[in-house]
């Protein structure tokens, strides 16, 4: 899972981002992966952390709901990481970044699957009734809900093959992240409105915004580059 969104002359598509990685030169590659078992190893902190206060008791009176919080928080930073690739890679000229995206996303999907998984296991048992109508009754569960089952597609999709397979129509379909992030900011707001405690929303909200205002800004930047051509 991936974005790419910057579109110059050359129209980035999908299969570019594929070639691009590829360039990265040959000495970059020796460090590439040791780095990138690394991230790996690191990315695994957030499940370390819950089954060691889990065998420790730390966990406190409310163990799902320390669950459910930690992963759904961990959910929303794997997804401002993956949305952060591309523009530090843009501004820093640092291409092997690339390499790390679709790890990054995919992590995201996975705690949103953990996060899914203990919602409808430990907290409704299974019950689909009782599910079906919590996403029909409370909102945050509601859009909560949509970005997920949008984060699904692209993890599906994420593999080199698929890339291929599906050229520029990838790069479109990848473009759900923006909305993906906009739901989780606003299931985050939801639900923490109802505990009037609206800190950590209005920082993940502000940094999600940066993240997408850079991508509009770049977008109409190259538009009006293109027009000055013509
Ligand atoms: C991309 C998908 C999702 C993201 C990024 C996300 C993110 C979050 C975040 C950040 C929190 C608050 C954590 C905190 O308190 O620090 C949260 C809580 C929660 N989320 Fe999600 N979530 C997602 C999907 C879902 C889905 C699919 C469901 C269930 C259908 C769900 C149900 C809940 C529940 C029940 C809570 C805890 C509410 C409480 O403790 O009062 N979330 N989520």
């Amino acid at each position: 899972m991936a974005t790419e969104t910057t579109r110059p002359a050359s129209v980035s598509t999908a299969t570019n981002t594929v070639r691009s990685t590829r360039k990265v030169s040959t000495n970059a590659n020796r460090w590439l992966v040791p780095a990138k078992i690394a991230v790996f190893v690191a990315a695994l902190y957030p499940l370390a952390r819950i089954v060691l206060l889990g065998f420790t008791g730390g966990l406190g009176a409310n163990p799902i709901e320390f669950i459910t919080r930690s992963t759904g928080l961990w959910t929303l930073v794997f997804i401002c990481i993956t949305l952060a690739v591309t523009p530090v890679r843009k501004l820093t000229g640092w291409n092997a970044l690339l390499r790390f995206r679709r790890m990054l996303g995919l992590y995201a999907f996975f705690y949103g699957a953990l996060h899914f998984t203990t919602y409808f296991w430990f907290d409704k048992w299974f019950d689909i009734a009782e599910i079906v109508k919590d996403i029909g009754k409370r909102p945050f569960i509601t859009v909560g809900f949509a970005a997920f089952v949008l984060l699904i597609p692209l993890a599906i999709t994420s593999p080199k093959a698929m890339v291929r397979k599906l050229g520029r129509r990838w790069q479109t379909l990848h473009r759900a992240i923006y909305v993906i992030a906009a739901l989780a900011i606003l299931h985050f707001w939801w639900m923490k409105a109802g505990k009037h405690d609206l800190i950590l929303p209005k920082i993940y909200g502000a940094i999600v915004i940066a993240l997408l205002g850079w991508r509009v800004l770049v977008w109409a930047r190259d538009r009006i580059r293109q027009r000055a051509k013509v």
